[in-house]
């Protein structure tokens, strides 16, 4: 990424190269991939309508204070978060918001890793012409015979992780804005094409409706714990990936505007994905609620049924695998960029040590798919359900709801005014009312319903 070196540390060259880097970290596996399942298994519409509640009031006012921790501090987020204490003269407590952001990242990591693996095998299957015509039964077993295998996924798993400590441990490269660059606009064309075939296709009423009819007899506490996670990770929140790409942001962009950029890109690209899916599903007979599979079905049968479906289908996983890459990279800077700087130490060396330890790791979410499938941790609960679930549903809500209070009653309010170009009036109460009051009750009463009582009734 253009990381100039006209400061200390380096700068993005532009606003717009910040909104590339920051939309490369959100628009990821969350938005094609999660996204649609979550949806799926939580009865659609009124989840949807809950999911773009949290993005909206809880989200952005969170990613506003991420990036201006960052850019006030111009460090990684535990070095930020001890530096920002200082100025505020607040306890150091509240640098746990910065660790963690390094481990909810290294959890997230181990299991996306193994995931965008999937779509990497996707890639040589689809150009191969495994899909060609094949049916909704033949879709499904191809993805079922490929979960059984723990050495295939091991396989991919392994080559994901190489590639992204490559590129990570190569700084954060050219090669990557170049990614980002052309990837980034390739992946909206095909979610457009995409969505004109899924328009034509049978299921469309049916899968519009799923989507946006909202049957609110469907929602419980669960499902809004389950919405407000997914907006969190969907935006990369709550873990410092947004203080990290934060801090090297120019003085003179408006952090505000950016961040409504940002969301609304990533916005769009999840509920794109998920007017693809849908549709195609109903249309085959397929199941809504069928988990993390969803993508790897009907995707695939998708492109089966269209001309040059083979090609298209081809981009399609090697878009959705830089989509990948590019929030992998984001996920790791958070713990590389506090051992470079506390250690002076190697990044190659670092990335390297920060890869196998979360490879190992990864190995749970691998057998979670075939010799673990029955192994639970807690509930029905296998190792990767239950890394995804604490690191997405428990620690990046809680991250964020730190780093809002943090912004709002800690930091002094001339430093805020200063960053976001606020000086009281009406922005000044809706920063202190969304960011102050709104975000944080959110989530806290969403705990205290959900997380509490998983806890006590575990116990
Ligand atoms: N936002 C990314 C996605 O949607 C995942 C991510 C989460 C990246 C947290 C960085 C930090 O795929």
């Amino acid at each position: 990424m253009a990381l100039g070196s006209d400061s200390g540390r380096g700068m993005w060259s532009n606003r717009w190269v910040f909104v590339l880097a920051a939309a490369g970290s959100a628009v990821g596996l969350g938005n094609i991939w999660k996204f649609p399942y979550i949806a799926g298994e939580n009865g659609g519409g009124a989840f949807v309508l809950i999911y773009l509640v949290c993005v909206g009031l809880v989200g952005i006012p969170i990613m506003i204070s991420e990036v201006m921790l960052g850019r006030t501090a111009r460090s990684s987020p535990i070095h930020a978060m001890r530096k920002l204490t200082d100025l505020a003269g607040a306890s150091r407590k509240w640098v746990f918001i910065g660790w963690m952001g390094v481990v909810a990242g290294f959890m997230i990591l181990s299991y996306y890793a193994v995931i965008a693996g999937w779509a990497l095998n996707y890639i040589l299957l689809t150009a191969q012409g495994t899909f060609t015509e094949i049916s909704a039964d033949g879709a499904a077993l191809t993805y079922n015979e490929f979960l059984a295998s723990p050495l295939q996924l091991i396989f991919w798993h392994t080559l994901f992780m190489v590639l992204t400590i490559w590129i990570v441990g190569r700084g954060v490269s050219q090669g990557l804005e170049f990614a980002i660059r052309w990837f980034m606009p390739l992946l909206f064309i095909l979610l457009l094409v995409l969505l004109g075939y899924s328009f034509t296709s049978a299921g469309f009423a049916q899968g519009l409706e799923f989507m946006f009819d909202t049957r609110f007899e469907a929602v419980s506490g669960e499902t809004w714990l389950v919405a407000m996670g997914q907006a969190f990770f969907t935006l990369s929140l709550g873990m410092g990936a947004m203080m990290a790409y934060g801090s090297y942001v120019p003085e003179n962009v408006s952090i505000g505007k950016t961040v409504m950029i940002i969301a609304l890109l990533d916005t769009f690209v999840a509920v794109a994905a998920g007017m693809v899916i849908f549709p195609i599903v109903f249309a085959n007979g397929l199941e809504a609620g069928q988990g993390p599979g969803l993508m790897f079905v009907t995707i695939p049968l998708a492109f089966g049924q269209l001309p040059m479906g083979e090609i298209f289908g081809t981009i399609f996983f090697v878009l959705v695998s830089f989509a990948a890459f590019t929030s992998a990279i984001s996920l790791t800077e958070p713990a590389l960029s506090y051992l470079v700087e506390e250690y002076n130490a190697k990044r190659k060396r670092v990335a390297i040590s920060l890869g196998v330890m979360c490879w190992i790791l990864g190995l749970g979410t691998v057998f979670s798919f075939n010799i673990w499938s029955t192994g639970y941790i807690i509930g029905q609960m296998t190792v990767f359900d239950f890394v995804d679930y604490v690191s997405q549903n428990i620690m990046l809500p809680l991250g964020g709801m730190l780093i809002a209070v943090f912004s709002v009653w800690v930091l002094p309010q001339t430093t805020v005014g200063e960053q976001l170009g606020i000086r009281g009036g009406f922005l000044g109460v809706l920063w202190k009312l969304l960011g102050g009051l709104v975000a944080p009750v959110c989530v806290l009463v969403i705990f205290v319903y959900t997380v509490m009582p998983l806890f006590t009734n575990a116990g």
